[in-house]
C-alpha cells in the first residue's frame, strides 16, 4: 500500500500516519520528522532548512525533493510507505509522480485530514504547551495555514484529478478519525 497524507498543519497527519504504519507493517515517512532530526543535528540540510521551518515557510522545493529521491533510491520504500508531509507543492508532486513512474511505483491513495482552522490552532497551542516546537507559536501557525492554503491545496486537486484523493474528516477523537482513515485506505 503506498499512501500520500494530505491536510493543514496539525490536521492529525502524524498522529495518524505512524498508527496505520504500524498497522499496515510499511514505512512512514515524515519529512518534517527528517528536517527537525536534521535541525537537532547540526547537518547542512538542517542549517538550510531551519529558518525557513521557524517562520512557518516551506524549505526549497530542490532540498526536500532530493530527499526523497534518496529516499526511493534506498530502496527503503518498497514494501509500501506512508509519506506525511510530502509533496506540499505542484513541483513537489509532479517530481513525486516522475519519481514514481521512474521507478515502477504507484501512489494508491491521497488521504486528506479536513479540520478547520479554530480546531487547529486549539490543538497547536495545545501542543507548544508540551512539546515547545519553536513553529507551534499563534503568528507562526497563521503563516503556516496560509501556506498551506495557496502552495499546498492545489495539491487535493491533483489528485482528486487522479481519482486516488480520499477525503477524512479529521475532527473527531483520534480514534473515531482512525477508522475512517482504515476505511479510506481500503
Ligand atoms: P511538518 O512537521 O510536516 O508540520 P505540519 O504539516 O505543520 O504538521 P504538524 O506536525 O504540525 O501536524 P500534523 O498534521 O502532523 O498533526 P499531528 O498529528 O502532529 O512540517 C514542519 C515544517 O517542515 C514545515 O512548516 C516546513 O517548513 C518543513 N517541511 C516539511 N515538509 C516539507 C515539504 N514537503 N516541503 C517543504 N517544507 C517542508 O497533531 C497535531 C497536534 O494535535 C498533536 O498535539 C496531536 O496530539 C493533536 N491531535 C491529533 N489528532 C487529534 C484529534 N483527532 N483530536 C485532538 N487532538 C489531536
Amino acid at each position: 500500500m503506498n499512501i500520500v497524507f494530505l491536510g493543514p498543519p496539525g490536521s492529525g497527519k502524524g498522529t495518524q500516519a505512524v498508527r496505520l504504519a504500524k498497522d499496515l507493517n510499511i514505512t512512514h515517512l515524515s519529512t518534517g520528522d527528517v528536517l527537525r532530526e536534521a535541525v537537532k543535528q547540526g547537518t547542512d540540510l538542517g542549517k538550510q532548512a531551519e529558518g525557513y521551518m521557524t517562520r512557518g515557510e516551506l524549505v526549497p522545493d530542490d532540498l526536500i525533493i532530493g530527499l526523497i529521491e534518496a529516499k526511493v533510491a534506498s530502496g527503503e520504500l518498497k514494501n509500501g510507505f506512508i509519506l506525511d508531509g510530502f509533496p506540499r507543492t505542484m513541483p513537489q508532486a509532479e517530481s513525486l509522480s516522475k519519481m514514481f513512474d521512474k521507478n515502477q511505483i504507484s501512489l494508491d491513495k491521497a488521504i486528506l485530514l479536513k479540520v478547520g482552522d479554530d480546531e487547529i490552532m486549539k490543538r497547536l497551542k495545545g501542543r507548544a504547551q508540551q512539546e515547545g516546537r519553536a513553529d507551534d507559536t499563534e503568528d507562526v501557525i497563521k503563516n503556516r495555514l496560509e501556506v498551506y492554503r495557496q502552495q499546498t491545496q492545489p495539491i487535493e486537486d491533483y489528485y482528486r484529478g487522479r481519482s486516488i484523493l480520499v477525503d477524512v474528516q479529521g475532527e473527531d477523537t483520534m480514534d473515531n478519525v482512525y477508522k475512517a482513515v482504515l476505511e479510506a485506505a481500503k
